[in-house]
C-alpha cells in the first residue's frame, strides 16, 4: 500500500504553570495552564521506500534519521509511539516547528512530543486519547529529565486548566490526581522571558540534593507552596483576582527560598509589580526562562509590557485565561 501524497498534521500548546512548581515533584499540588496560542505542529509524510523514519527540524535546521536506542529523545519517542499504535512501514518523515521559545518553562519540549504522538496516531488512524498521549510524552520526558512530575505533558495533553497532584501509590507506582478547574473571571498575564535557557533537570536535581541534605527545611517551604495553590484554586473558582495577585507574589517569595529563582528573574518581577501588576512570579523550573505578571486592565498590561521590555525581557507575550466551569467526572 502506498501513502504517498497523504498528510497528518496535529499541534500541542505550550503551558504555564500558574503556582506550585518544584513543590509538585514532592506531592502538593499544582496549577498548570495551557497555552492556546503559542504550539508545537508536527506533520507527518510518507518516505522513499527504505528511507527509514525521518525527523526533520527546520527551525533547527536540522534533519536525521531515527536510530533506535540513541540518545535522541524525540526519535526514540516516534518509534515508542509507532510500536504503541503498531504502524509497521516506518518509512515515514516526521517535520516539526514550535513557536514556543526553547527551554524557557512554557513546555515546548513536552508540546513537540505531543504534537508527534498525535500526529502519528492520526496517520495510523487511530486517535488517542489524552491519557494516552500524555503517558507516551511522559516516558519520554522521564528518560531525558529524570523525575518529572509529569504536570507539563499532563496539561498539554489535556488542554485545559489543570488541578495536579502526584502521588505514589501503595504499590510504589507513581499517579498523577488530576482535576479541572473552575476559572470564574477571565484573567489576562503577561509573560517575560528571561532569554536565558534553562534546562529543566539542572534546578530540579539542585533542588533534590538540598533536599536530601535538609530535607525538614525544604518539605516545610513545599508545604506553604501547596497550601498557596490551595487558595489560588479558590480565588480563581470565585474570580477574585485581588486576591490571586499577592498569592503569586507569595509563591515567588518561596521559590526564592527554595533556591530556584535568579536576579534577571527578579529584575523582571520587580518591574512587573512597579509598573502594576497585581502579581508576579518566575513560571517552570526557575533559574532563566520566564516569569508570569496577573494584570487586571488593558492599561496595567501595556504599562506591565513595556516595563519588562525595559527592565531586559528578550521576549514579552500575553494570554489570556478565559472562564471555565469544571464538569464533574
Ligand atoms: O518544564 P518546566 O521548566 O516548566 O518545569 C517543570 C516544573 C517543575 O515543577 C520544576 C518540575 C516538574 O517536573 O514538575
Amino acid at each position: 500500500m502506498s501513502f504517498s501524497g497523504r498528510v497528518a498534521t496535529q499541534s500541542a500548546p505550550g503551558k504555564l504553570i500558574l503556582c506550585g512548581e518544584h513543590a509538585v515533584v514532592y506531592g502538593q499540588p499544582a496549577i498548570a495552564l495551557p497555552l492556546a496560542d503559542i504550539r508545537a505542529y508536527a506533520q507527518v509524510t510518507a518516505g522513499l521506500p527504505g528511507s527509514g523514519l525521518r525527523l526533520s527540524a527546520p527551525d533547527l535546521d536540522r534533519t536525521w534519521i531515527v536510530v533506535a536506542n540513541s540518545e535522541d529523545p524525540l526519535g526514540e519517542l516516534a518509534l515508542a509511539t509507532l510500536h504503541a499504535l503498531n504502524i509497521r512501514d516506518t518509512d515515514l518523515t516526521l517535520t516539526v516547528s514550535a513557536t514556543i521559545p526553547i527551554a524557557s518553562g512554557m513546555g515546548s519540549g513536552a508540546a513537540v512530543a505531543t504534537a508527534i504522538v498525535r500526529a502519528l496516531a492520526e496517520w495510523a488512524g487511530q486517535p488517542l486519547a489524552p491519557a494516552e498521549v500524555s503517558a507516551l510524552v511522559y516516558t519520554s520526558e522521564q528518560r531525558y529529565h529524570g523525575t518529572p512530575s509529569g504536570i507539563d505533558n499532563t496539561v498539554i495533553a489535556y488542554e485545559q486548566p489543570l488541578w495536579f497532584v502526584r502521588r505514589t501509590t501503595a504499590e510504589q507506582q507513581i499517579v498523577a490526581d488530576i482535576e479541572p478547574i473552575t476559572i470564574a473571571q477571565p484573567f489576562t498575564l503577561v509573560i517575560g522571558d528571561t532569554g536565558i535557557r534553562s534546562a529543566t533537570h539542572l534546578p530540579v536535581g539542585d533542588v533534590r540534593r538540598r533536599w536530601q541534605a535538609n530535607p525538614r527545611y525544604y518539605e516545610d517551604l513545599f508545604i506553604q507552596v501547596g497550601e498557596l495553590s490551595r487558595a489560588a484554586r479558590v480565588a480563581l473558582a470565585t474570580g477574585d483576582l485581588a486576591r490571586l495577585g499577592p498569592l503569586l507574589n507569595a509563591n515567588q517569595t518561596l521559590l526564592e527560598m527554595i533556591g530556584v529563582s535568579s536576579p534577571e528573574l527578579e529584575r523582571l518581577i520587580a518591574a512587573a509589580r512597579a509598573a502594576g501588576a497585581i502579581g508576579a512570579k518566575l513560571s517552570g523550573a526557575g533559574w532563566g526562562g520566564v516569569m508570569l505578571a496577573l494584570t487586571d486592565s488593558p492599561d496595567s498590561r501595556s504599562a506591565v509590557t513595556m516595563a519588562l521590555r525595559k527592565a531586559g525581557a528578550v521576549r514579552v507575550l500575553e494570554t489570556t485565561v478565559a472562564a471555565t466551569v469544571a464538569q464533574k467526572e
